[in-house]
């Protein structure tokens, strides 16, 4: 039992686009785990954050990588050996939520990139995802190659031959294609073999500063509650540096907006560590890797709703500062990915960007543009340090498209 209670310690991402079966993958690779978070967890945590623990092990006295599973026992019975438990952030594939997807992207240490066979390569948001990976600099990537169940051997081949040309040259270059059938379970072992080898824990440095960058926050009261019995506000998201402990004093940036005498500031907001749960139990640490969720002595009505997703959470008077405006240098793309390819104008003053910085997405004004640098103002404020990476986004048609990466200074 106590090895079912291990904390994630790395987070990979599901990637790809819509219906390519990223969910159905995270079942099938979180096996009987999901189902022993208590109660509070799936209500609170699990569902809202889209993500799902899993714990990797090895059969005893079978060779990789038939001996790769997510169960506890073996076919006939045999022992298994924990190897590591991993953290699945299931990034929503449809063209709208290209900013959850980013700033989900923010806390991956690694990506599975899913791709159905049934499909040509690449469909608008396999695309679009995988630049979204590159620019964030993710470039530890297994693909699945999903739903061979559907298809014969020959377009099986085919599908193959489409995604190597189409990685070929991108930051998927190289990375293993491991042709699965999520729903039918087939070669889940040779997808956890490619895992393990490909996207590795990375090392910790656990006295650092505490940081947390938010992902989610919520109330987790069930409508009317007394006063008496109410709980303080929920944070969840993923420490992406140093350890967080029950009893410590937190700060969160940019915190809330205060209106005095006709002007309104950003102040950050304090309370306390009241508890922490990760890895589906109550915990008296986190460290990186994984996603938990923080109890604390906030009014529920501030953390109600997201309303403090995008927000940075450490040690007081150690987080980054906020910023109402920035300068960012720029780079952009060759062209817009996606459906409706296009090359990338430069960006002008006055036009509005949408900006993801960590788990933060803001709407912001260029002030001022030349060429490869652009001042701009956020509608939000941010806290992120300098050297930070922005993901660009532009307003096109009816939606905003990545069209480059912007570096804070
Ligand atoms: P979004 O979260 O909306 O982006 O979709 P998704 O990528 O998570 O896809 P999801 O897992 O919801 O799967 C979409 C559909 O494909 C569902 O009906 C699944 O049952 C089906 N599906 C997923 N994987 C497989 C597979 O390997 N074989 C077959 N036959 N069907 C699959």
């Amino acid at each position: 039992v106590t090895q079912q209670t291990q904390q994630p310690e790395v987070n990979i991402g599901l990637v790809g686009h819509v219906d390519h079966g990223k969910t159905t993958l995270v079942q099938a690779l979180s096996g009987s785990w999901t189902d022993q978070h208590s109660e509070e967890m799936k209500r609170g945590i699990s569902i809202r954050l889209g993500y799902a623990d899993a714990t990797l092990r090895k059969i005893d006295g079978v060779e990789p990588p038939e001996c790769y599973t997510v169960e506890e026992t073996g076919p006939d019975g045999e022992a298994t050996e924990r190897l590591r438990t991993v953290s699945f952030v299931d990034a929503p594939g449809h063209e709208t939520l290209m900013a959850t997807m980013l700033s989900g992207a923010a806390i991956m240490d690694g990506a599975v990139l899913v791709v159905s066979a049934t499909e040509d390569v690449p469909q608008a948001q396999t695309e679009e995802h995988l630049m979204a990976l590159d620019i964030i600099g993710i470039d530890n990537i297994v693909i699945a190659q999903n739903k061979i169940d559907l298809v014969d051997r020959e377009r099986a081949v085919e599908s193959y031959e489409q995604i190597e040309e189409f990685v070929s040259g991108t930051v998927a270059e190289g990375a293993p294609i491991v042709p699965v059938s999520a729903q039918q379970e087939v070669n889940i072992d040779l997808l956890i073999d490619a895992v393990e080898r490909e996207i590795p824990t990375p090392e910790r440095d656990e006295t650092e500063d505490p940081r947390l960058f938010a992902a989610r926050s919520f109330d987790i009261n069930r409508p009317g509650t007394t006063w008496t019995d109410l709980a303080g506000g929920v944070v969840g998201g993923s420490v992406v540096q140093g350890k967080l402990e029950t009893g410590a004093e937190l700060e969160l940036r940019p915190g809330r907006e205060v209106e005095e005498g006709g002007a309104s500031e950003w102040r950050p907001i304090s309370t306390e560590i009241r508890s922490l749960q990760a890895g589906g139990q109550s915990v008296e640490e986190v460290s990186p890797g994984g996603l938990c969720g923080i109890g604390t002595g906030l009014d529920p009505s501030l953390t109600k709703g997201d309303a403090l997703a995008g927000q940075v959470a450490g040690e007081p008077g150690t987080l980054p500062p906020t910023r109402e405006e920035f300068t960012m240098g720029v780079e952009l793309l060759d062209r817009i990915v996606g459906e409706d390819e296009g090359s990338v104008e430069e960006i002008s003053t006055g036009e509005p960007l949408m900006l993801t910085v960590g788990t933060a997405t803001t709407v912001g004004s260029v002030t001022s543009a030349r060429g490869d640098e652009a001042e701009v103002k956020l509608k939000r404020p941010v806290c992120a340090e300098s050297g930070a990476q922005i993901a660009i986004n532009r307003r096109v048609g009816a939606r905003w498209r990545l069209i480059g990466i912007g570096t804070l200074q």
